[in-house]
Parts: C-alpha cells; sequence; structure tokens
C-alpha cells in the first residue's frame, strides 16, 4: 500500500492576512451576521420539473408557531425589475435577469422556489416548510441530456468557427477522432449561500450577500428594486469558498429584499446544502468530439472540435469549450462547432476555469491518443506544436514559458519512468502509469479604484469594494502595497467586500490580482510621491532637494544622496500638521499593449498513478502541477489556488458527477454523502511549480492569473496516466474501476 504524504510548506512571511480571522472564527460570513429583530427566510420548492402549481396551500404553515408569512405569487409584492414595461408600455431601467422568482405559478426545474416560508427563527422556518402544500398540473419534461443531445432541432447553434479546411484531419496520416463526455459538476463551497437584507424606509437598502463582486450585487439590486445604485449597500466581508457560483445574484437574493420589504424587518434567507446543488449554478454537462490529425513529425494538419453542453428553458449559458482548441496549438486547419441544449434543469454558470476545463479535458486527452499512434512522446508531441503566437488572434504572446513548464514537470515527475508501452510498468504489483495535461487561460487587466489612507501611526489602509472569494487578495495586495512601499505587510491592512469602499472589479475569470493588484501599485506609487512633496514643502533639511532625491523605505523619508538625512513618516506628518493622507485613484483597464500582444496563463499538469490490476482502485501517487502566470505576487497563497485547483481537478477525474433521475427530473444525489467529492486522503504529495517571470506587457506588476488554469488540463492529465498505466482510454468523466472493466461485485 502507498501512504499519501502531503508537502504544505507554508512560507512564513507570506502568511494570509486572514488567516487568523479565519481559523478562530472571529470571521463573520454573511449568515453570520446577527440584525436585531431579523425574521428567517426558507424556500419551499417544486416537487415537479415541469408544470403549474394550480393551488399553493399555506394554510397549515401559516398557523405554525413563529410563522410570519408565506410569500409565493399570489401575494408577492410587485417588484420593478420583474416588469421590464412602464405601465405606458415605456422600456425602464430596472432590470431582473433571471428566473423572476415567487412571481408566477409556473414550474420550470424540480427544486425551483415556489414559496418562502418567513418565521421567526431558523427552525420554525424550517419546520413550517413542510406544511406547505402544492398541487401541479404536471407537463412533459426532458432532463436527459445524454437522449436529448441526439435530437438536431433541440439543440440551438451557438457558436462556429473556421479557418483553413474543415475537417482537415482526416486526410492527415495519423489522426484520431474521438467523443468525451463530463457530467454536470456543482460548485459546494463550505459556505453555504444567504442573503441579509435590511430596508431604510422605501428606497434604502443594505444587503449582507455571498458574493463574488459587491459592486455587481449592488448594481443588479438597485436595478431589480428600482431605487438609486447608491441607496443600496452590499456587504461581503468574508466568502468561504466560491468557484464561479456567487458572480451573479441568484433566486434568493431578490427573495430575502421581497421578503425584508413586505414584512418591514430584516430577513435572512439561507439555501439548504441540497439547494446548493440546483440553487446556484454548476458546470454543465457536455458531449464533445475532437478530430485531430498529423504528419509523422507531430505536425498537426488539422482540429476539429464539436461540442454541445446544456442549459435551462429559461436562460442560455454559454461558455468556451471549443475555444483553447482554436489557439493553444499551431495548426492552420481548425473548425469548432458550438451547441447548447436547453434542458428543464436550472441554469448552469460559470464553474473554475469555465469551457476550458471542459474542452481541454477533451483536446489533451486526444492529443495524448494521438502520441500513441505517432509512437511520440506526449510532451514532444506539444512542443513540435508550440505556437509563437495566438493562433486566433495571430498577436504575438505578451508571455509563454510553457515550455520551461513542460521541462520542470518532466523533471520532477520522473518522466524519463514512463512506461512507452500502456500497462506494461508494475510496482510493488500495481500498474504505474504517467500523464500529463496542459491548460490555457485568458488573462487581462480591467478597472479598479483604490483608496489609500496612512495613518498618524504610519500605518496603511488600503480599501476596494471587491470581495475575496478565497484565493487570499487581501495577502497579495499587502504583498504589492509592501513592495512598492518597501514596508512590512504587517503595517498594511487591506479593507474589501462592502460595495460603500471605492469601486472594484467583480473576483472572477482570474483577473483579480492583475486588475486590483495595478490599481494598488498605482496608488502606492501615488502615495511615495505625496510623501516626497510633503518632505520637501515640511522638512527643512530637504529643502530645495528634487522629488527623484528622495526615497521611500521602512516608514522613512530618505535623502538619497545625502546618506543619513531622513524623517519618519510619522514625524513628517506630524511636522505637516497632518492627522493623515488619504487618496484615491483609478487604474482603468486600458492596456495600450492590447492590441500589439496576446494574453494568456498556462498550465502544465503531470501525475503519476497506480492502478491495482484486480481492483481497478486507483491511487495518485504524485502530482506536479506547473504554471506560467507571469510574476507570483504571494508564494504562499498561488500555491494554495494551485492546489486547490488540484483538488478540484482530483474530483473532476475520478469523483464528481450530479445524477439526475429522469423519471422524476429530480436530483438523486444533492447531498455530501451521494455526491462524491475528494477527501484528503486522495490528496497524494503534490508539488506546485511557477515559471515565475514577470509579464512584461499585462500590466505594472507583471502578474497574470491563476484561478483558472489551476485546474484546466488536470482531468485530461490524470484520464492520459490511467491509459497509460492500463491501456484503457476513459473518455466519460468521472474516471471509475467500472469503466476501466472492473465490475463493483
Ligand atoms: Mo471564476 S469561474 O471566474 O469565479
Amino acid at each position: 500500500m502507498f501512504e499519501p504524504t502531503n508537502h504544505f510548506n507554508i512560507v512564513a512571511d507570506d502568511e494570509r492576512a486572514d488567516a487568523a480571522e479565519k481559523v478562530t472564527g472571529r470571521a463573520k460570513f454573511t449568515a453570520d451576521h446577527h440584525i436585531d429583530n431579523i425574521a428567517y427566510g426558507l424556500f419551499v420548492t417544486s416537487t415537479i420539473a415541469k408544470g403549474t402549481i394550480t393551488n399553493l396551500d399555506s394554510s397549515k404553515a401559516l398557523q405554525a408557531p413563529g410563522v410570519l408569512d408565506v410569500i409565493y405569487y399570489k401575494n408577492c409584492p410587485n417588484i420593478p425589475g420583474y416588469n421590464a414595461l412602464t405601465p405606458d408600455n415605456k422600456r425602464n431601467n430596472f432590470e431582473w435577469k433571471g428566473l423572476k422568482v415567487l412571481n408566477d405559478n409556473i414550474v420550470r426545474f424540480f427544486g425551483q422556489p415556489i414559496a418562502l416560508v418567513v418565521a421567526d427563527s431558523f427552525e420554525n422556518a424550517l419546520a413550517a416548510v413542510k406544511l406547505v402544500k402544492a398541487e401541479y398540473a404536471t407537463e412533459a419534461f426532458d432532463t436527459n441530456f445524454n437522449e436529448a443531445r441526439l435530437v438536431e432541432s433541440k439543440t440551438k447553434l451557438a457558436g462556429k468557427y473556421k479557418r483553413g479546411n474543415p475537417k482537415a484531419y482526416l486526410n492527415a496520416p495519423f489522426f484520431i477522432e474521438a467523443e468525451y463526455n463530463t457530467p454536470i459538476e456543482v460548485h459546494n463551497p463550505m459556505e453555504m449561500h444567504s442573503s441579509i437584507a435590511i430596508w431604510e424606509g422605501d428606497d434604502k437598502l443594505t444587503l449582507y450577500d455571498k458574493s463574488q463582486g459587491p459592486k455587481g450585487t449592488q448594481s443588479t439590486i438597485a436595478r431589480t428594486f428600482g431605487i438609486p445604485e447608491k441607496n443600496v449597500r452590499v456587504i461581503t466581508e468574508f466568502v468561504g469558498g466560491a468557484f464561479g457560483n456567487a458572480l451573479r445574484s441568484w433566486l434568493h437574493v431578490p427573495a430575502a429584499c421581497i421578503a425584508a420589504k413586505k414584512l418591514n424587518r430584516p430577513v435572512k434567507v439561507l439555501l439548504t446544502r441540497p439547494q446548493m446543488f440546483s440553487l446556484v449554478g454548476y458546470r454543465p454537462q457536455s458531449w464533445q468530439k475532437i478530430g485531430i490529425g498529423a504528419d509523422k513529425t507531430g505536425k498537426l494538419l488539422g482540429i476539429s472540435h464539436e461540442a454541445i453542453s446544456n442549459t435551462s428553458r429559461y436562460e442560455d449559458f454559454r461558455e468556451g469549450i471549443t475555444d483553447a482548441s482554436r489557439f493553444l496549438y499551431k495548426c492552420e486547419n481548425v473548425d469548432t462547432e458550438y451547441k447548447l441544449l436547453p434542458l428543464d434543469l436550472s441554469t448552469p454558470t460559470w464553474m473554475r476555469g469555465p469551457g476550458e476545463t471542459t474542452g481541454c479535458f477533451a483536446l489533451e486527452s486526444a492529443l495524448d491518443e494521438l502520441s500513441y499512434q505517432l509512437k511520440m512522446d506526449p510532451i514532444d508531441l506539444r512542443i513540435v506544436n508550440y505556437t509563437e503566437t495566438h493562433q486566433e488572434n495571430k498577436l504575438p504572446w505578451s508571455a509563454n514559458n510553457v515550455k520551461d513548464c513542460y521541462a520542470a514537470g518532466k523533471e520532477k515527475i520522473g518522466w524519463k519512468n514512463r512506461p512507452k508501452k500502456p500497462g506494461s510498468l508494475k510496482e510493488k504489483g500495481w500498474l504505474v502509469g504517467y500523464g500529463m495535461g496542459g491548460g490555457i487561460f485568458g488573462a487581462n487587466k480591467g478597472s479598479a479604484t483604490v483608496k489609500a489612507i496612512l495613518k498618524e501611526d504610519g500605518s496603511l489602509v488600503l480599501q476596494s469594494a471587491v470581495s475575496d472569494m478565497g484565493p487570499g487578495t487581501t495577502t497579495a495586495m499587502g504583498i504589492i502595497a509592501a513592495e512598492s512601499l518597501q514596508m512590512p505587510t504587517s503595517r498594511i491592512k487591506f479593507m474589501l467586500g462592502d460595495s460603500s469602499l471605492p469601486p472594484g472589479p467583480t473576483q472572477g475569470g482570474s483577473g483579480t490580482t492583475s486588475t486590483l493588484g495595478s490599481a494598488v501599485n498605482l496608488i502606492c506609487e501615488t502615495l511615495k510621491q505625496v510623501i516626497k512633496e510633503l518632505g520637501i514643502q515640511h522638512f527643512a533639511a530637504f529643502k530645495g532637494l528634487q522629488i527623484t532625491d528622495l526615497e521611500v523605505k521602512n516608514e522613512l523619508l530618505i535623502d538619497k544622496k545625502n546618506q543619513g538625512s531622513q524623517i519618519s513618516i510619522v514625524e513628517l506628518l506630524k511636522l505637516a500638521g497632518k492627522p493623515s493622507i488619504e487618496i484615491t485613484k483609478e487604474s482603468n483597464g486600458n492596456n495600450p499593449q492590447e492590441i500589439k500582444y496576446a494574453f494568456c496563463s498556462f498550465s502544465v499538469h503531470f501525475v503519476k498513478i497506480l492502478v491495482h490490476p484486480k481492483t481497478g482502485e486507483m491511487k495518485l501517487q504524485k502530482v506536479i502541477t506547473t504554471g506560467d502566470a507571469g510574476k507570483i505576487i504571494s508564494e504562499n497563497t498561488a500555491r494554495s489556488q494551485m492546489l486547490g485547483g488540484v483538488v478540484g481537478g482530483i474530483g473532476m477525474a475520478f469523483k464528481e458527477g450530479l445524477e439526475i433521475n429522469h423519471a422524476t427530473g429530480e436530483i438523486a444525489n444533492a447531498s455530501f454523502g451521494e455526491y462524491l467529492v475528494p477527501r484528503h486522503t486522495d490528496i497524494p504529495e503534490t508539488e506546485i511549480w511557477f515559471v515565475n517571470k514577470p509579464d512584461p506587457f499585462i500590466n505594472s506588476i507583471g502578474a497574470k492569473g491563476i484561478g483558472e488554469i489551476a485546474m484546466i488540463g488536470f482531468a485530461a492529465a490524470v484520464a492520459n496516466a490511467v491509459y497509460n498505466a492500463t491501456g484503457k482510454r476513459v473518455r466519460d468523466l468521472p474516471i471509475t474501476p467500472e469503466k476501466l472493466g472492473f465490475s463493483k461485485a
């Protein structure tokens, strides 16, 4: 038996800024907030997949202890954003995008909220939910992706692309053609979604909400309720994990606002764990077909990539499943086609590496399959097809050090031991396989505003209305500021999670460090200028000096020319008669380099797997994940981010998959007991390695994103290793012993 070991090194001076608050329980997540006189709202959900509610009986629930109201389509107040038209038929500016919860009697998926029970305690609300009885007129429904996708008329085209000759792979001397399937995967972070709505009068609202973007939520809710944005304050100080599920406001958010307004008291709406499986989005199910061909040197002659993913009936959710096939590898002939399949399910959403995670499972598996046909090392195959330019927009990469990733990973995983013939290597009775897979994700820089407050005691507070869903944004921002100002991170506090702070971006698309970090760098550089000007103005010894003569370091202002002449910033503030310095600045999203370069982050994952030849039990023995994401700001949190992606990737490879009972439309495994996720013992020795070279063109700090590349390509690395160990190719996730041909019994 091989026992997994963990080597999670923590860099001491790079500690998470919020670690103590989180591990001691001082950190307050949304539902932790207690407000005087608060009431609790819980959803009653539909027990059919499609139809109309013919009668909803709330009388028993209303008589139950502590119940204050049961809100449903017959008594739900009118919400401005639910109606896109004013009474005189003009389009108004109010809008709620998404299902209009509690608004009508139509059921669109099993588990849809149909009423909100509001009670004086969580327990009373929970008890009363069971007392609400609905009668339905049911309709035929469709939740079966695998069957429905075969019916052309049920799908709709969502994107098509072509360069060179379509289906060129068919004419290549070596080609493979294969279909890949991935199931619905759900986010399910530790912290479940909740919202607390507190109205002050008719048009002023404070909302505690689990959100990846307080500013985005503020805008959504203002437009939904027809009130000025400035009258909505959204607070999200701590987020207990999110992988895209808090990028938009889901149904419980307006529900909390509706209930609080109707009852004229604060209302907290919580989702239960089972509700987390259908009410906050998910990675859609996919079917993909890849055709890929090469000449005998491995040079790619054609890539064709088709994909279908599901959406709901009431919204189109699309993602870039076929995108990476268009630009990751050098190839003149590429065609892709992407279709959506609306089903009677809730709407999917972005989930870690949205699009590419699904697409690269297929693409990176297909390349591996091709490598065996060519009798070529799969890493060499990728190197042959390395491209200096983004193959779709033809721009040169701002930076692409993926070859360094290949080299480092190859060495660290022990690639030289990889058997050329699948199923030919054994260690202590277990079959051994090595596999690798790559990932790519676009990098960008958006706009953000940061306020700096240099306090009387010389410490620094930075503020921006972003949220930190877990990657460690406060830590990374502290490090950027500390580097710029040459002061210890312990003297810097980054405040976020409140829409009343200066506007910051939504945390998503691996863009926060680039966008917000640029703004932090800008404000700190500006602050240094202000300090230097103040020194020249007020400190006699600096009279007549130029800005460039001075340097800010260790909370001192120093004359670089005449070593020794210096003043502490605290003294300087006193001298200048200022209790503090406060400045606010916007770093805009413009990057003139954008028209010259293509910006992407890259990852390459390497795994060594053991497969038991009698039982099919699979154990990852070692994982090496390498990343090229520009400069690494915080080694500690960047490492954690990649490790999180690896864990997600292990879940995707071996465990995860939503099961739907197609007879009823109900999710059959909506609990942690039934929806499998990796346990600690499933995570092997994992080494994270970064190229760590600044990207010269992306922004002022040289850092790109890592949140998505951490996971993209990982599941393919596992499938490729499984093939290398056993000679069995699994193209349907998750990979289980049954799919390797081992029976359950
Ligand atoms: Mo991420 S899927 O952009 O939260």
